[in-house]
């Protein structure tokens, strides 16, 4: 039997299980990459990890989140990122360098290895034909303090691509068609593989627009073979070298199939407030547009801001539209500046903002209220812009660029305009933003580290008693976003958990934070895919420090029912979904005999309010178990 990509680079990679779905298996991490805004914590834990050099082939710190730097905070936090890289052998890439997801592609993502990061979009790199998985914070700090990853073996979905895109439809355009079929649950468990003869007739960073927001289905991660637009690729950025010809066997056989036809594909846009809410452009219609947003780590490529460009060329961004453009990377913006379309943008009333995260996170350029912003980005959930009830719509860059110009939501494939071709472009390779880690050991590196970075909390050993209080009754699809906000008001204390812990949930119930602090234990109750979203790790570690014991939906997110165990937290799943309406804020519940209970099927949980009794089910493996027993990963691993 033939096998997939995916299970091929797993296999080569395995240190521990077999390629089973469902089963626990642990890998060899080559790679890893960290953000700032998960960063300062995954450095906190590593230093605590008491190691010297980090065991990967290769890890980069990226600052590009919390660029502002309007306090001194993420000024400290950047100078400790810095330091602590230097001690254990991590490069650094300075601010200014650009989003770390781009960077990745561009100069360390190689065909055939295995990358692991703390932020949700590290399967970006998955356009190159890499295993590239999203992690909590304490993942990543394992892995490079070991080389390892252990995980759940996912199924494998086959995404087959057959035709060729026509002009104005683009890699964001299919996502989105695979969105609108899988939804934001349908990857959950599974690896996303694109085949077909479609493929051929998309670029590397088509490719990486595609598996980025794979992390919108849910997805463990998703992956292109390495081909010669690879080659190409590589070879553009300098590294022809690193090339490596990968593909699945021509009788692979997969978990499921989804066949999408490239020539049928039309302009589409994701609705607020969800990835998945998705319908073509000519369908939702001609609205009315306040702002267009054009960037982040889906697209800021060379090619996705030529393309904008060449539509903006000698024309004018309407009077009612604010137009912002964030390149990805300082390489891109340098060519951009040199064959003058950044120009052209300018030109044309575009406002160029540093080449990072900013908007996507909300750190500046949030909307007007009750605007409708136009985004390349990934996600729309509500908030997330900055203001609170802006309609954020996800699109294309050729879709916002056209729009832009127009004042609304623009079909252009059929609004007369002919979509301009953009050439393919070499880079010089630019190291000036990276700082190498060369002759730096723990013996003569100091952590430089602010007042303002706070010890992460930890929790305790798992006793055989658990109470706790339902301090919090949450709907469906909770975000990591609801649970700890990430705007620019809270981005600069993401390495000081207790004041962040005072906002936590205070989109969904302002209340919930003293309520925790009032009732000393306390539990979560959820609905379906709990904790979707961002890979923040700070949706686990504030309520872990305002004493939340265990969370109980009626399903989890992978990423973050990962951050949940390894913060000693138990994340347990109603056996009957409908008792979740059983609870209420205030109830009083107890799981006896807990330790013993871990290693049954399901686990008893007594609501002492209504008198009732409820099985749910933790479905941990043999490690998470220990993890849970012993108070999280870092207790486990430090033996305490
Ligand atoms: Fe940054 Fe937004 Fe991507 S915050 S890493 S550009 S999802």
């Amino acid at each position: 039997m033939g096998k997939t990509l995916a299970y091929k680079i797993l296999e080569n990679h395995l240190l521990a299980g077999e390629l089973v779905p469902g089963t626990e298996i642990t890998i060899k991490m080559d790679q890893t990459l960290t953000q700032d805004s998960t960063g300062t914590m995954v450095y906190l834990q590593l230093e605590a990890m008491d190691v010297d050099k980090v065991k990967t082939e290769l890890s980069v710190a990226y600052i590009d989140h919390n660029t502002l730097q309007t306090g001194f905070e993420n000024a400290d936090d950047h100078a400790f990122i810095k330091s602590v890289a230097k001690r254990h052998g991590v490069l650094f890439s300075k601010p200014g360098n650009g989003i770390c997801h781009q960077l990745h592609l561009e100069n360390y993502g190689i065909p055939g290895k295995t990358l692991l990061g703390s932020d949700s979009h590290t399967p970006t790199g998955g356009g190159l034909g890499m295993i590239a998985i999203g992690a909590g914070g304490l993942d990543v700090a394992v892995a490079m303090a070991k080389g390892t990853y252990s995980l759940t073996v996912p199924k494998v979905i086959n995404v087959q691509l057959n035709g060729k895109l026509k002009p104005w439809s683009s890699a964001k355009d299919v996502i989105l068609k695979v969105l609108q079929e899988l939804t934001v649950k349908g990857g959950v468990g599974k690896i996303v593989e694109y085949t077909g003869e479609g493929v051929k007739s998309l670029s590397v960073t088509d490719r990486a627009t595609i598996t980025n927001m794979g992390a919108e289905l849910g997805a463990t991660t998703s992956i292109f073979p390495s081909d010669e637009n690879t080659k190409k690729y590589l070879e553009s950025q300098g590294r022809g070298e690193d090339f490596v010809a990968l593909a699945a066997d021509p009788d692979a056989v997969y978990d499921e199939t989804l066949v999408i036809d490239l020539d049928q594909l039309v302009p589409m846009a994701a609705k607020p407030h969800s990835p998945d809410n998705v319908d073509t452009v000519a369908n939702i219609g001609e609205i009315k547009i306040d702002q267009v947003a054009i960037g982040s780590c889906t697209n800021s490529s060379y090619a996705d801001l030529m393309k904008v460009a060449a539509i903006l060329k000698g024309k004018k961004v309407h009077p009612d539209v604010s137009l912002v453009i964030s390149p990805g990377s300082s390489r891109i913006l340098k060519k951009l500046a040199e064959n003058g379309a950044l120009a052209d943008m300018i030109g044309a009333g575009a406002r160029i903002i540093e080449n990072a995260c900013g908007p996507c996170i909300g750190m500046g350029q949030s909307p007007k209220s009750g605007a409708v912003s136009l985004r390349t980005f990934n996600r729309n959930f509500k908030g997330r812009s900055g203001t609170l009830d802006a309609q954020v719509y996800l699109v294309s860059p050729e879709t916002a660029a056209i729009s832009a110009i127009r004042g609304v939501l623009t079909d252009g494939s059929t609004c007369g305009e002919a979509m301009p071709t953009i050439e393919d472009a070499d880079f010089p390779k630019n190291d000036n933003f990276i700082i190498y880690p060369e002759g730096c050991s723990v013996d003569n590196t100091p952590v430089e580290m602010g007042p303002n970075i706070k010890p992460f909390p930890r929790n305790e050993h798992l006793t055989d008693t658990v109470e706790a209080e339902v301090c919090l009754h949450a709907g469906d699809n909770i975000t990591t976003d609801d649970i700890m906000p990430s705007d620019s008001r809270l981005l600069p204390y993401r390495s000081n958990v207790p004041y962040l812990s005072n906002f936590c949930f205070e989109k969904i119930d302002a209340g919930f934070a003293e309520r925790c602090k009032n009732a000393g234990a306390c539990a979560i109750v959820g609905g379906e895919n709990y904790g979707q979203g961002s890979s923040r790790e700070h949706a686990a570690l504030a309520p872990l420090y305002l004493g939340v014991k265990f969370v109980l939906a009626k399903s989890f997110a992978r990423i973050h029912r990962s951050n949940l165990i390894n913060s000693g937290i138990l994340p347990l799943v109603f056996e009957n979904p409908a008792d979740y309406d059983d609870f209420a804020i205030g109830h009083k519940l107890v799981i006896e005999n807990a330790i013993a209970q871990l290693d049954g099927e399901a686990i008893t949980v007594k609501n002492l309010t209504n008198g009732k009794e409820y099985k749910a089910r933790g479905n941990f493996s043999d490690l998470e178990k220990k993890m849970i027993l012993a108070g999280g990963k870092i207790n486990l691993i430090k033996g305490e």
